[in-house]
Protein backbone atom coordinates (compact mmCIF):
# COMPACT_ATOMS: atom_id res chain seq x y z
CA UNK A 1 0.00 0.00 0.00
CA UNK A 2 1.29 3.40 -1.06
CA UNK A 3 1.52 5.50 1.50
CA UNK A 4 2.77 9.49 0.75
CA UNK A 5 2.45 10.77 4.14
CA UNK A 6 4.61 8.06 4.98
CA UNK A 7 7.33 8.62 1.97
CA UNK A 8 7.20 12.46 2.19
CA UNK A 9 8.52 12.20 5.73
CA UNK A 10 11.81 10.09 4.01
CA UNK A 11 12.34 13.63 2.44
CA UNK A 12 13.56 16.67 4.87
CA UNK A 13 12.99 19.72 2.49
CA UNK A 14 9.79 18.95 1.78
CA UNK A 15 8.63 20.26 5.10
CA UNK A 16 10.26 23.55 4.87
CA UNK A 17 8.84 26.88 3.66
CA UNK A 18 9.24 29.13 0.88
CA UNK A 19 8.09 32.79 0.99
CA UNK A 20 6.34 31.82 4.09
CA UNK A 21 4.93 29.24 2.56
CA UNK A 22 4.66 24.95 3.20
CA UNK A 23 7.10 24.36 -0.07
CA UNK A 24 5.08 22.44 -3.49
CA UNK A 25 8.51 21.43 -5.22
CA UNK A 26 7.24 20.72 -8.58
CA UNK A 27 10.56 20.74 -10.30
CA UNK A 28 11.74 17.09 -10.34
CA UNK A 29 13.08 17.46 -13.98
CA UNK A 30 15.65 19.38 -12.83
CA UNK A 31 16.23 17.44 -10.15
CA UNK A 32 14.88 15.43 -7.56
CA UNK A 33 14.83 15.53 -3.89
CA UNK A 34 16.99 13.57 -1.73
CA UNK A 35 15.85 10.96 1.32
CA UNK A 36 17.44 10.57 4.76
CA UNK A 37 18.03 7.15 3.35
CA UNK A 38 20.63 8.54 0.76
CA UNK A 39 21.73 11.60 2.93
CA UNK A 40 22.62 9.24 5.83
CA UNK A 41 24.87 6.97 3.68
CA UNK A 42 26.77 10.23 2.41
CA UNK A 43 26.88 11.40 5.95
CA UNK A 44 28.50 7.81 7.03
CA UNK A 45 30.81 7.95 4.41
CA UNK A 46 32.42 11.29 5.84
CA UNK A 47 32.36 10.05 9.71
CA UNK A 48 33.11 6.39 8.57
CA UNK A 49 34.93 5.35 5.28
CA UNK A 50 36.74 8.12 3.80
CA UNK A 51 39.51 7.24 1.74
CA UNK A 52 41.02 6.92 -1.81
CA UNK A 53 39.54 3.94 -3.28
CA UNK A 54 41.53 0.79 -5.39
CA UNK A 55 44.54 2.32 -4.24
CA UNK A 56 45.16 1.39 -0.57
CA UNK A 57 46.31 -1.43 2.02
CA UNK A 58 44.74 0.34 4.65
CA UNK A 59 41.12 -0.76 5.71
CA UNK A 60 39.80 2.71 5.72
CA UNK A 61 40.53 2.39 1.32
CA UNK A 62 39.60 -1.23 1.62
CA UNK A 63 36.18 -0.64 2.92
CA UNK A 64 35.70 2.37 0.94
CA UNK A 65 36.34 0.53 -2.53
CA UNK A 66 33.75 -2.42 -1.39
CA UNK A 67 31.00 0.06 -0.64
CA UNK A 68 32.11 1.87 -4.00
CA UNK A 69 32.43 -1.49 -6.51
CA UNK A 70 29.08 -2.74 -4.42
CA UNK A 71 27.37 0.33 -5.75
CA UNK A 72 28.82 -0.38 -9.18
CA UNK A 73 27.19 -3.85 -8.72
CA UNK A 74 23.60 -2.11 -7.03
CA UNK A 75 23.65 -0.20 -10.57
CA UNK A 76 24.38 -3.44 -12.54
CA UNK A 77 21.72 -5.06 -11.41
CA UNK A 78 19.19 -2.20 -11.36
CA UNK A 79 19.09 -1.76 -15.31
CA UNK A 80 20.16 -5.18 -15.61
CA UNK A 81 23.64 -5.31 -17.57
CA UNK A 82 25.21 -8.43 -18.18
CA UNK A 83 28.78 -7.86 -16.55
CA UNK A 84 29.58 -4.65 -13.97
CA UNK A 85 31.80 -3.78 -16.02
CA UNK A 86 30.19 -2.32 -18.67
CA UNK A 87 28.76 0.06 -16.19
CA UNK A 88 31.28 3.10 -16.02
CA UNK A 89 30.75 5.80 -13.33
CA UNK A 90 30.61 9.46 -14.43
CA UNK A 91 29.78 13.11 -13.49
CA UNK A 92 26.28 12.69 -15.02
CA UNK A 93 24.20 12.24 -17.90
CA UNK A 94 26.58 15.04 -19.75
CA UNK A 95 29.46 13.56 -19.04
CA UNK A 96 28.46 9.56 -20.16
CA UNK A 97 27.70 11.92 -23.29
CA UNK A 98 30.99 13.66 -24.01
CA UNK A 99 32.39 10.23 -23.34
CA UNK A 100 31.10 8.43 -26.23
CA UNK A 101 31.47 11.60 -28.53
CA UNK A 102 34.90 11.66 -27.54
CA UNK A 103 35.95 8.26 -28.44
CA UNK A 104 33.95 8.19 -31.80
CA UNK A 105 36.75 11.13 -32.81
CA UNK A 106 38.81 8.24 -34.44
CA UNK A 107 35.87 5.79 -35.46
CA UNK A 108 33.86 8.16 -37.73
CA UNK A 109 34.79 9.59 -41.00
CA UNK A 110 33.79 12.13 -43.58
CA UNK A 111 29.92 11.37 -45.00
CA UNK A 112 29.65 9.26 -41.71
CA UNK A 113 25.75 10.24 -40.57
CA UNK A 114 24.73 10.68 -37.16
CA UNK A 115 20.81 10.90 -36.24
CA UNK A 116 19.48 13.08 -33.54
CA UNK A 117 16.11 13.68 -32.33
CA UNK A 118 14.18 16.83 -32.00
CA UNK A 119 12.88 16.25 -28.77
CA UNK A 120 16.68 16.66 -26.97
CA UNK A 121 18.25 18.41 -24.54
CA UNK A 122 20.62 19.98 -25.29
CA UNK A 123 23.34 17.96 -23.94
CA UNK A 124 22.50 15.34 -26.16
CA UNK A 125 22.87 17.72 -29.29
CA UNK A 126 26.09 19.99 -28.51
CA UNK A 127 28.50 16.77 -28.27
CA UNK A 128 27.44 15.15 -31.53
CA UNK A 129 27.74 18.94 -33.19
CA UNK A 130 31.35 18.69 -32.14
CA UNK A 131 31.97 15.43 -33.23
CA UNK A 132 30.74 16.19 -36.71
CA UNK A 133 33.11 19.67 -36.73
CA UNK A 134 35.78 17.01 -35.66
CA UNK A 135 35.05 14.29 -38.06
CA UNK A 136 33.18 15.57 -40.77
CA UNK A 137 30.12 13.52 -40.41
CA UNK A 138 26.70 14.81 -41.00
CA UNK A 139 24.10 15.02 -38.12
CA UNK A 140 20.40 14.46 -39.31
CA UNK A 141 17.41 14.97 -37.14
CA UNK A 142 14.58 13.14 -36.93
CA UNK A 143 11.42 15.60 -36.95
CA UNK A 144 9.11 16.12 -34.22
CA UNK A 145 5.22 16.16 -34.56
CA UNK A 146 2.41 18.95 -32.98
CA UNK A 147 1.58 16.92 -30.50
CA UNK A 148 5.41 16.05 -29.15
CA UNK A 149 5.99 12.84 -30.69
CA UNK A 150 8.60 11.38 -32.86
CA UNK A 151 7.93 11.71 -36.54
CA UNK A 152 8.87 7.30 -36.94
CA UNK A 153 7.81 7.66 -40.89
CA UNK A 154 10.20 10.09 -41.11
CA UNK A 155 13.18 8.69 -39.29
CA UNK A 156 12.75 4.71 -41.39
CA UNK A 157 13.58 7.07 -44.16
CA UNK A 158 16.46 8.72 -42.46
CA UNK A 159 18.32 5.75 -41.47
CA UNK A 160 20.65 4.25 -44.11
CA UNK A 161 23.55 2.65 -44.61
CA UNK A 162 25.55 5.22 -43.81
CA UNK A 163 23.82 5.73 -40.47
CA UNK A 164 26.49 5.40 -37.78
CA UNK A 165 24.59 6.24 -34.23
CA UNK A 166 21.56 7.07 -33.19
CA UNK A 167 20.88 9.50 -30.45
CA UNK A 168 17.20 9.42 -28.66
CA UNK A 169 16.54 10.13 -25.14
CA UNK A 170 13.88 7.91 -23.25
CA UNK A 171 12.14 10.36 -21.87
CA UNK A 172 11.87 14.34 -23.43
CA UNK A 173 12.67 16.28 -20.51
CA UNK A 174 10.67 19.87 -21.64
CA UNK A 175 7.31 17.04 -22.61
CA UNK A 176 7.29 14.21 -20.53
CA UNK A 177 6.68 12.47 -23.74
CA UNK A 178 7.90 8.65 -23.81
CA UNK A 179 10.00 7.58 -27.19
CA UNK A 180 9.52 4.18 -28.78
CA UNK A 181 12.89 3.63 -27.80
CA UNK A 182 12.34 -0.39 -28.50
CA UNK A 183 11.42 0.43 -32.24
CA UNK A 184 13.97 3.27 -32.71
CA UNK A 185 16.63 0.49 -31.45
CA UNK A 186 15.83 -2.71 -33.79
CA UNK A 187 15.23 -0.31 -36.81
CA UNK A 188 18.96 1.21 -36.21
CA UNK A 189 20.39 -1.90 -35.76
CA UNK A 190 18.54 -2.77 -39.34
CA UNK A 191 21.16 -1.08 -41.10
CA UNK A 192 23.96 -1.37 -38.26
CA UNK A 193 23.55 1.78 -36.66
CA UNK A 194 24.37 1.69 -32.86
CA UNK A 195 21.64 3.23 -30.47
CA UNK A 196 22.65 5.65 -27.70
CA UNK A 197 19.58 6.45 -25.19
CA UNK A 198 19.54 9.71 -22.89
CA UNK A 199 17.71 7.82 -19.51
CA UNK A 200 18.01 11.17 -17.67
CA UNK A 201 14.25 11.60 -17.59
CA UNK A 202 13.01 7.89 -17.78
CA UNK A 203 14.92 6.89 -15.02
CA UNK A 204 12.93 8.15 -12.20
CA UNK A 205 9.60 6.45 -13.49
CA UNK A 206 10.86 3.80 -15.65
CA UNK A 207 13.08 0.65 -14.40
CA UNK A 208 15.00 -0.40 -18.21
CA UNK A 209 16.62 -3.30 -18.84
CA UNK A 210 19.05 -2.43 -21.28
CA UNK A 211 19.72 -6.36 -22.23
CA UNK A 212 16.27 -6.95 -22.97
CA UNK A 213 16.22 -2.89 -25.28
CA UNK A 214 19.47 -4.31 -27.04
CA UNK A 215 20.52 -0.52 -26.54
CA UNK A 216 24.13 -0.20 -26.92
CA UNK A 217 24.38 2.86 -24.62
CA UNK A 218 22.34 3.81 -21.90
CA UNK A 219 23.20 7.27 -20.02
CA UNK A 220 22.15 8.70 -17.14
CA UNK A 221 22.03 10.94 -14.00
CA UNK A 222 22.08 10.00 -9.87
CA UNK A 223 20.38 13.57 -9.03
CA UNK A 224 17.20 12.16 -11.38
CA UNK A 225 16.91 9.10 -9.19
CA UNK A 226 16.86 10.37 -5.64
CA UNK A 227 20.52 10.83 -5.52
CA UNK A 228 23.56 13.23 -5.46
CA UNK A 229 24.75 15.58 -7.99
CA UNK A 230 27.85 15.02 -9.78
CA UNK A 231 27.49 11.85 -10.42
CA UNK A 232 25.93 9.40 -13.43
CA UNK A 233 26.63 6.52 -15.17
CA UNK A 234 27.46 5.25 -18.67
CA UNK A 235 26.17 1.51 -19.85
CA UNK A 236 27.71 0.76 -22.99
CA UNK A 237 27.92 -3.29 -24.36
CA UNK A 238 31.54 -4.74 -23.85
CA UNK A 239 32.56 -5.17 -27.22
CA UNK A 240 31.84 -1.47 -28.02
CA UNK A 241 33.32 0.28 -25.28
CA UNK A 242 36.31 -2.19 -25.66
CA UNK A 243 36.98 -0.66 -29.08
CA UNK A 244 36.35 3.03 -27.60
CA UNK A 245 40.20 4.79 -26.99
CA UNK A 246 39.95 6.30 -23.49
CA UNK A 247 38.18 9.75 -22.53
CA UNK A 248 40.25 11.45 -20.03
CA UNK A 249 43.90 10.35 -19.16
CA UNK A 250 45.35 10.07 -15.57
CA UNK A 251 45.42 7.65 -12.84
CA UNK A 252 43.65 5.05 -12.43
CA UNK A 253 42.94 4.57 -16.10
CA UNK A 254 46.11 3.26 -16.92
CA UNK A 255 48.03 -0.50 -16.86
CA UNK A 256 51.59 0.82 -17.07
CA UNK A 257 53.36 3.98 -17.57
CA UNK A 258 56.60 4.91 -18.92
CA UNK A 259 57.74 7.70 -21.19
CA UNK A 260 58.05 5.53 -23.80
CA UNK A 261 54.22 3.66 -23.82
CA UNK A 262 51.81 4.22 -21.60
CA UNK A 263 48.83 0.83 -21.56
CA UNK A 264 45.56 1.02 -20.43
CA UNK A 265 43.53 -0.33 -17.86
CA UNK A 266 40.29 -3.11 -18.53
CA UNK A 267 36.90 -1.66 -18.44
CA UNK A 268 35.56 0.28 -16.51
CA UNK A 269 38.83 1.93 -14.85
CA UNK A 270 39.60 2.68 -18.40
CA UNK A 271 37.24 5.55 -18.53
CA UNK A 272 37.27 6.62 -15.14
CA UNK A 273 40.70 8.86 -14.86
CA UNK A 274 41.09 10.48 -11.39
CA UNK A 275 39.60 10.23 -8.02
CA UNK A 276 35.57 9.65 -8.45
CA UNK A 277 32.94 11.07 -6.48
CA UNK A 278 33.35 8.26 -4.19
CA UNK A 279 30.76 9.34 -1.89
CA UNK A 280 28.11 9.97 -4.68
CA UNK A 281 28.49 6.80 -6.53
CA UNK A 282 27.84 5.03 -3.10
CA UNK A 283 24.90 7.42 -2.65
CA UNK A 284 23.92 6.41 -6.06
CA UNK A 285 23.75 3.07 -5.01
CA UNK A 286 21.29 3.39 -2.03
CA UNK A 287 19.18 6.32 -3.77
CA UNK A 288 18.23 2.53 -6.44
CA UNK A 289 17.78 1.16 -3.24
CA UNK A 290 15.49 3.66 -2.02
CA UNK A 291 13.77 4.08 -4.79
CA UNK A 292 13.66 -0.56 -5.56
CA UNK A 293 12.15 -0.86 -1.79
CA UNK A 294 9.23 1.79 -3.16
CA UNK A 295 8.65 -0.31 -6.40
CA UNK A 296 9.11 1.70 -10.09
CA UNK A 297 5.34 0.26 -10.53
CA UNK A 298 3.92 1.59 -7.87
CA UNK A 299 6.12 4.90 -8.50
CA UNK A 300 5.36 4.89 -11.99
CA UNK A 301 0.89 4.11 -11.38
CA UNK A 302 0.72 6.83 -8.41
CA UNK A 303 2.56 9.63 -11.26
CA UNK A 304 -0.03 8.70 -13.41
CA UNK A 305 -2.81 8.99 -11.22
CA UNK A 306 -1.06 12.48 -10.30
CA UNK A 307 -0.57 13.35 -13.76
CA UNK A 308 -3.75 12.85 -15.04
CA UNK A 309 -5.59 15.13 -11.93
CA UNK A 310 -3.39 17.96 -12.91
CA UNK A 311 -4.09 17.54 -16.74
CA UNK A 312 -7.85 17.48 -16.15
CA UNK A 313 -7.21 21.02 -13.70
CA UNK A 314 -4.73 22.79 -15.47
CA UNK A 315 -7.04 22.15 -18.82
CA UNK A 316 -9.70 24.15 -17.26
CA UNK A 317 -8.05 27.10 -17.13
CA UNK A 318 -9.13 29.51 -19.47
CA UNK A 319 -6.08 30.67 -22.23
CA UNK A 320 -4.12 28.10 -20.56
CA UNK A 321 -2.35 25.46 -23.80
CA UNK A 322 -0.48 21.97 -22.61
CA UNK A 323 2.50 21.55 -25.04
CA UNK A 324 3.49 17.77 -25.39
CA UNK A 325 0.49 15.92 -25.44
CA UNK A 326 1.83 12.43 -26.36
CA UNK A 327 -0.22 9.25 -25.40
CA UNK A 328 3.05 7.99 -23.19
CA UNK A 329 4.00 10.23 -20.82
CA UNK A 330 5.98 10.68 -17.55
CA UNK A 331 4.73 13.48 -14.73
CA UNK A 332 5.29 16.50 -16.44
CA UNK A 333 3.14 19.05 -17.51
CA UNK A 334 4.38 22.08 -20.17
CA UNK A 335 1.70 25.14 -20.31
CA UNK A 336 1.77 28.92 -21.18
CA UNK A 337 -0.67 31.42 -20.94
CA UNK A 338 -2.16 33.26 -23.63
CA UNK A 339 -0.38 36.70 -23.58
CA UNK A 340 1.99 35.90 -20.48
CA UNK A 341 5.43 34.94 -20.52
CA UNK A 342 6.58 31.86 -18.66
CA UNK A 343 8.91 33.31 -16.41
CA UNK A 344 6.25 35.89 -14.93
CA UNK A 345 3.96 32.94 -14.06
CA UNK A 346 7.09 31.48 -12.34
CA UNK A 347 7.98 34.40 -10.57
CA UNK A 348 4.50 34.41 -9.22
CA UNK A 349 4.34 30.76 -8.06
CA UNK A 350 7.44 30.95 -6.24
CA UNK A 351 5.83 34.07 -4.58
CA UNK A 352 3.24 31.44 -3.62
CA UNK A 353 5.66 28.74 -2.62
CA UNK A 354 5.47 26.58 -5.70
CA UNK A 355 8.78 25.60 -7.38
CA UNK A 356 8.01 25.20 -10.82
CA UNK A 357 11.16 25.45 -13.70
CA UNK A 358 10.07 28.22 -16.64
CA UNK A 359 12.61 28.78 -20.05
CA UNK A 360 13.62 26.65 -22.78
CA UNK A 361 14.26 23.65 -20.38
CA UNK A 362 17.66 23.30 -22.30
CA UNK A 363 15.86 22.17 -25.32
CA UNK A 364 15.29 25.26 -27.47
CA UNK A 365 14.97 23.35 -31.02
CA UNK A 366 11.26 21.91 -29.31
CA UNK A 367 10.70 25.65 -28.34
CA UNK A 368 11.35 27.17 -31.91
CA UNK A 369 8.87 24.30 -33.45
CA UNK A 370 6.56 25.61 -31.33
CA UNK A 371 7.71 29.43 -32.04
CA UNK A 372 7.69 30.24 -28.25
CA UNK A 373 10.48 31.32 -26.42
CA UNK A 374 9.80 28.74 -23.51
CA UNK A 375 6.97 26.92 -21.32
CA UNK A 376 6.39 27.05 -17.88
CA UNK A 377 6.91 23.67 -16.48
CA UNK A 378 5.32 21.46 -13.74
CA UNK A 379 7.44 17.86 -13.41
CA UNK A 380 5.99 15.69 -10.51
CA UNK A 381 7.53 13.03 -8.63
CA UNK A 382 6.33 10.32 -6.01
CA UNK A 383 6.41 12.66 -3.25
CA UNK A 384 3.75 14.77 -4.31
CA UNK A 385 0.18 14.75 -3.66
CA UNK A 386 -3.44 15.99 -5.30
CA UNK A 387 -3.28 18.91 -2.69
CA UNK A 388 0.12 20.39 -4.09
CA UNK A 389 -1.59 20.02 -7.89
CA UNK A 390 -4.54 22.15 -5.95
CA UNK A 391 -2.09 24.76 -4.83
CA UNK A 392 -0.16 25.23 -8.51
CA UNK A 393 -4.13 25.44 -10.15
CA UNK A 394 -4.68 27.95 -7.39
CA UNK A 395 -1.48 29.50 -7.92
CA UNK A 396 -1.97 29.83 -11.75
CA UNK A 397 -5.48 31.32 -11.82
CA UNK A 398 -4.19 34.24 -9.17
CA UNK A 399 -0.70 34.74 -11.22
CA UNK A 400 -3.09 35.56 -14.24
CA UNK A 401 -5.63 37.67 -11.96
CA UNK A 402 -2.88 39.78 -11.08
CA UNK A 403 -1.25 39.50 -15.20
CA UNK A 404 -4.10 40.10 -16.92
N1 LIG B 1 17.84 18.78 -17.64
C1 LIG B 1 17.25 19.31 -16.46
C2 LIG B 1 15.87 19.88 -16.75
O1 LIG B 1 15.26 19.53 -17.69
C3 LIG B 1 18.13 20.27 -15.80
O2 LIG B 1 15.39 20.68 -16.02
Amino acid sequence: MFDVTKIRADFPILSRKVNGQDLVYFDNAATSQTPLQVIDVITDYYCRLNANIHRGVHKLSQEATDAYEGARKTIQTHFNAAHSHEIILTAGTTESINLIASGYSSLLQNGDELLVSALEHHSNIVPWQMLCERTGAKLKVIPMTQEGTLDMSAYESLLNSKTRLVFVNHVSNALGTVNPIEEIITKAHAVDAKVLIDGAQACPHIKPDVQELDVDYYVTSAHKICGPTGVGMLYGKETLLNKLPPYQGGGEMISTVTFEKTTYADLPHKFEAGTPNIAGGIAFGAALDYMNNIGFETIASYEEELLAYATNKLREIPGLKIFGEAAKKTAVISFNIDGIHPYDIGSILDQLGIAVRTGHHCAQPIMDYYQIPGTVRASFAFYNTKEEIDRLDAGIRKAIEMLQ
